[in-house]
């Protein structure tokens, strides 16, 4: 896992270009800042742009390489952010309990059992009345990728989202949004084309 995304991370483009992801953006811009978590945070487009709108940013990632992108984007950008490289296995001791007034899981693809480990993890460290942010493919999307490899996105089908699985998953959260949609990813190369995904806007109660 390391060497490819590494790999992927190696070149002087940001993988999923430098800008946020829009539903990431079109929610972070409604929440007054606070602190927010970002795991697999990747070359930190979201954490570099939570930064520059004054939330204190926390961010992790397995790749070494990507937190040498991260932390160019974050000087290029004149922001700070404090990002660890480690696996969500680490996360736990890392990160201190009832913290976060958000956490942001954007296109974070991980076998659905050990997906839902880590949500209650995450749910742990964060604060009641925070907000979980996640936008991922759907498994409808493999339909997607078989007319178009450019739109990116996993091909094992237990590593993609359903509303069904969000929905058990985070059983404590309040559902603010839930919905699986159609949409144009202009994302760097890893994600250009038409693409199906799920979005989920939760709060812990
Ligand atoms: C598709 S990229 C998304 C990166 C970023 N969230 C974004 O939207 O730009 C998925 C990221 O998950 C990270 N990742 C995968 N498995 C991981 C794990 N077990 N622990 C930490 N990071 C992991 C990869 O290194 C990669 O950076």
């Amino acid at each position: 896992m390391n060497g490819r995304w590494d790999t992927k991370y190696s070149g002087k483009e940001y993988a999923y270009g430098e800008a946020s992801n829009n539903y990431f953006k079109e929610i972070i811009d409604t929440l007054p800042p606070g602190k927010i978590l970002l795991p697999a945070d990747g070359e930190s487009r979201n954490g570099v742009y939570s930064a520059k709108k004054r939330w204190t940013v926390d961010a992790f990632d397995q790749s070494k390489q990507a937190k040498e992108k991260a932390m160019q984007l974050a000087v290029k950008n004149g922001v700070n952010i404090m990002y660890k490289v480690i696996d969500f296995e680490e996360a736990k001791e890392n990160y201190i309990p009832d913290y976060y007034d958000a956490i942001a899981l954007i296109y974070v693809h991980i076998a659905h059992s050990k997906r839902t480990e880590y949500y209650k993890m995450l749910l742990s460290l964060l604060k009641s009345g925070g907000y979980i942010i996640l936008e991922g493919f759907s498994k409808e999307h493999l339909e997607y990728q078989q007319i178009n490899s450019s739109v990116g996105g996993p091909s094992d089908v237990d590593m993609l989202y359903s509303t069904d699985e969000i929905k058990t998953d985070f059983p404590e959260l309040e559902i603010i949004n839930l919905e699986q949609i159609e949409i144009e990813l202009s994302e760097g190369a890893g994600h250009k084309g038409t693409g199906s995904v799920i979005r989920f806007f939760g709060r812990k109660k």
